[in-house]
């Protein structure tokens, strides 16, 4: 798809629809920052000889059996997204969100927290997969920041010390990191579930940025606003694996989708979208 039937798209099913215009962000807004995506050969693990796969580590169940390891392994990422900055794209979007908040919605697949450090709000950015900067306790409680004193750079496939294990408690109780595993569901009250879904309902329009579409909620929210009849515009150099392509060629024959990078396209249309007249 050509920018001009992507800002013509904007220009109508905005004006038309007084819905929010939703933006979805996955991995690939991150990219620009030097963020490794998750499934990539960088995202392996290992403990002892054994290496892991990212999709094996992230699961309750591997926290269960070596919750030192997994720690490990999420304080090394977080030290990759605290030494990471905010991309034009993410400042983009924060500051769409500070000129046109009424037509603004981000749900981010990230938990590297870089729209919040760009600018964006709590109130209109739903990390439906957590934020790695917090942990919560395992019997259930809101998220708390990190420990300070733990620090923030972490060399790959160290463990943590018994002291600093310690400072991982929270009330007493031992925490784990406030992001969603693959063998966990969806709620409302940590990853906005029933939110995201809301906004599906009231979209004028989706913007899909830099994700493969292989999560549940992601996809659902996808579904339901072509279900509505409302487009969905895609931003990712790939059009082959990426499921939200070929779900708009299934609905209306076209992937529409700006094949090339977050920082290239996401300025232009959130450009488009601060001109749309308010709700
Ligand atoms: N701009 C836009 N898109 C890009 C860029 C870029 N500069 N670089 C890469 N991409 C695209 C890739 O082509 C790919 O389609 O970003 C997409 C990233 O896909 P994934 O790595 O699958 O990321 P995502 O969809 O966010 O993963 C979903 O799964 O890994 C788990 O919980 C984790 O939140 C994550 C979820």
């Amino acid at each position: 798809m050509e920018i001009a039937q992507a800002l013509e798209l904007i220009q109508t099913a905005g004006n038309e629809h007084p819905g929010p215009i939703v933006w979805l962000t996955g991995a690939g807004i991150s990219a620009e920052s030097g963020i490794p995506t998750f499934r990539g050969a960088q995202g392996y693990w290992r403990v002892g000889s054994r290496n892991y796969h990212p999709q094996e580590l992230a699961t309750f169940a591997a926290y269960t059996q070596m919750p030192n390891e997994v720690w490990s392994w999420y304080l090394y990422r977080r030290s990759v997204c605290r030494a990471a900055a905010a991309n034009p794209a993410h400042h983009a979007l924060a500051a769409l969100e500070s000129e046109a908040p009424d037509r603004f919605l981000l749900v981010t697949q990230n938990v590297d927290g870089l729209h919040l450090r760009a600018g964006n709000t709590l109130a209109r950015t739903y990390q439906v997969h957590g934020n790695i900067d917090y942990m919560r306790k395992v019997s259930g409680s809101a998220p708390v920041p990190l420990p300070e004193a733990l620090g923030e750079t972490w060399a790959r496939e160290r463990s943590l010390t018994e002291a600093e294990f310690e400072l991982l408690r929270h009330e007493g109780e031992p925490t784990r990191p406030h992001v969603l595993w693959f063998d966990e569901t969806y709620d409302e009250i940590n990853f906005r579930f029933d939110s995201t879904l809301r906004a599906a309902d009231e979209a004028a329009l989706l913007i899909v940025v830099g994700s493969t579409g292989q999560t549940n909620l992601p996809v659902q929210l996808a579904r339901r606003v072509l279900a509505r009849d409302r487009p969905m515009i895609v931003i990712d150099p790939e059009v082959d694996e990426n499921a939200f392509a070929q779900m708009n060629e299934a609905v209306c024959g076209a992937h529409r989708t700006l094949r090339g990078g977050a920082g290239t396209f996401v300025p232009a249309l959130a450009d488009a979208v601060a001109s749309l007249s308010p709700r």
